[in-house]
């Protein structure tokens, strides 16, 4: 992991906020640098409203006095800058493992220009090296996790600190390993259908842009490249 690759991908996407626009705020490490240099731009005048997707996120916006907005009161996000866990030519995603795919995908599904950071080593020919993060309410757990087993899917709950990982809904998070996927948005289609899922961390048809940082390099991928 490479911080100056993460900084160099977040001091490119932040050329995408535009004033008077509604922001979408990303979690975890790389976005975490992202809301670092937008909390500077609004400290310089630019006005814009955001929206977080974690409570860590909204925690950090406030440091930097970055004003927010309440999703249930807008009807669109322009941009999101966000990361990702594992990422694929097609630009699709796998996302959660800070826990936050819920409201991620949620903020996603209502922006107009999703843009994912991340350094070099998200990059991957397939998907699922990285375990899918899914969300499921409690009382599903394990419910969840045998159907998951008729997917191949091998879930683990996730722990943290020696407790059960909580989210920010008050759900669990199950990993879960697929191997490498074939054909993730098939899988996708499958997890939608499991009921006790909230949401799962395959984001398909979601971002429009990766910014990746290649040693001192930035590379942009978009859908046609
Ligand atoms: C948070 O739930 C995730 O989807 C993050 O976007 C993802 O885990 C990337 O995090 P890092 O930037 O810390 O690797």
């Amino acid at each position: 992991m490479n911080e100056q690759e993460k900084i160099n991908a977040a001091l490119k996407a932040v050329s995408f906020v535009k004033p008077g626009q509604v922001v979408g705020l990303g979690t975890g490490s790389t976005a975490y640098f992202a809301i670092r240099e937008i909390g500077k731009m609004v400290r310089e005048g630019l006005e814009i409203r955001a929206i977080p997707t974690s409570e860590a996120t909204r925690q950090l916006a406030e440091e930097w006095n970055i004003p927010l907005a309440n999703i249930n009161d807008i009807r669109a996000i322009d941009v999101t800058i966000d990361g990702a866990d594992e990422f694929n030519s097609r630009l699709q995603l796998i996302k959660g493992g800070g826990g936050a795919l819920l409201r991620e995908k949620i903020v996603a599904s209502i922006t107009g220009t999703q843009v994912i950071i991340a350094d070099a080593s998200k990059q991957v020919e397939k998907l699922g090296a990285f375990k899918v993060p899914i969300e499921v309410i409690p009382f599903a757990a394990n419910v969840v996790t045998r159907k998951l087993s008729t997917l191949n899917g091998v879930a683990t709950l996730r722990v943290k600190d020696g407790s059960v990982y909580i989210t920010d809904q008050g759900n669990h998070i199950l990993d879960v390993s697929f191997g490498l996927i074939d054909e993730p948005e098939l899988l996708a289609k499958e997890l939608d259908h499991i009921t006790g899922i909230v949401e799962h961390g395959l984001f398909i048809d979601l971002a429009d842009y990766v910014i990746v940082g290649k040693g001192d390099q930035v590379e942009i991928i978009t859908k046609g490249n």
